[in-house]
């Protein structure tokens, strides 16, 4: 870990009911988070207010995607404005599942980012390579043109958190190491000097998606550039994402 507060957020993606909801919740509030920490977790839509309503105000509240202006006629969204509505302060853009399932595009994202970070809410801004790109030495050329679309179209970075995500380490079960995370992150802080400034390169946060679990995180964490988590499956279990949250060095 090096830049800013250490940042872990757990991702729950399209997981949980409401009854394990509850019970997650309730652990996550009875454990002693380290005070050095950003704790952000990101609930289904539907459980946002619920778990918003029952969480330790200690953790703030993501969505997992929104819309990319202002509410209307637009069946089946979410609005940056009812999120903060209910006092939801972040929000997971470009993650690889709305990237590849999905098919959202770079500048899809780029648009919904500043609209975002324009209306006040913090922004983890998702980017990460396939297997095949990683094999056909491509992940700097993926990782650069996702992080460039994200520059083109931010008003600021204060608000923007990035999460590497390699692909081939989301739910596999195949963490990165700490070495190939670690030159990724180097790579990405070293682009938002060159193209952005020093002084957003020195600030930013680039945190580690892919499978990370209590027993993978301590060693992540000590990597120089590496400043936190974005956390799916472990974040479901709740002792392990304390002990995720707590591998602060
Ligand atoms: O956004 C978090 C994520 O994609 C990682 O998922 O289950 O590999 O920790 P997982």
């Amino acid at each position: 870990a090096g830049t800013g507060k250490f940042f872990v957020g757990g991702n729950w993606k399209c997981n949980g009911t409401k009854e394990s909801i509850t019970k997650l919740v309730s652990d996550l509030n009875t454990v002693k988070l380290e005070s050095d920490v950003d704790v952000v977790v990101a609930p289904p839509f539907v459980y946002l207010d619920f778990v918003k309503s029952s969480l330790s105000e200690r953790i703030e509240i993501s969505a997992q995607n929104t819309w990319v202006g202002k509410g209307g006629a637009f069946t089946g969204e979410i609005s940056v404005e009812q999120l903060k509505d209910i006092g939801c302060s972040w929000v997971i853009l470009g993650h690889s599942e709305r990237r590849h399932i999905i098919g959202e595009d770079d500048q899809f994202i780029g648009k919904k980012a500043a609209y975002a970070l324009n209306e006040g809410l913090g922004v983890i801004a998702c980017i990460g390579e396939l297997l095949e790109e990683r094999e056909a030495g491509k992940t700097f050329d993926v990782c650069f043109q996702q992080l460039k679309a994200y520059a083109d179209a931010v008003p600021g970075w204060e608000k923007m958190v990035i999460a590497y995500e390699p692909v081939w380490a989301i739910g596999t079960g195949k963490v990165a190491t700490p070495e190939q995370a670690q030159e990724v992150h180097m790579a990405c802080r070293d682009w938002l000097k060159k193209n952005v400034s020093a002084e957003v390169a020195s600030k930013t946060r680039i945190i580690y998606g892919g499978s990370v679990n209590g027993g993978n995180c301590a060693e992540l964490a000590k990597q120089e550039d590496i400043d936190g988590f974005l956390v799916g499956g472990a974040s479901l279990k709740g002792p392990e994402f304390v002990t995720i949250i707590n591998s602060v060095t």
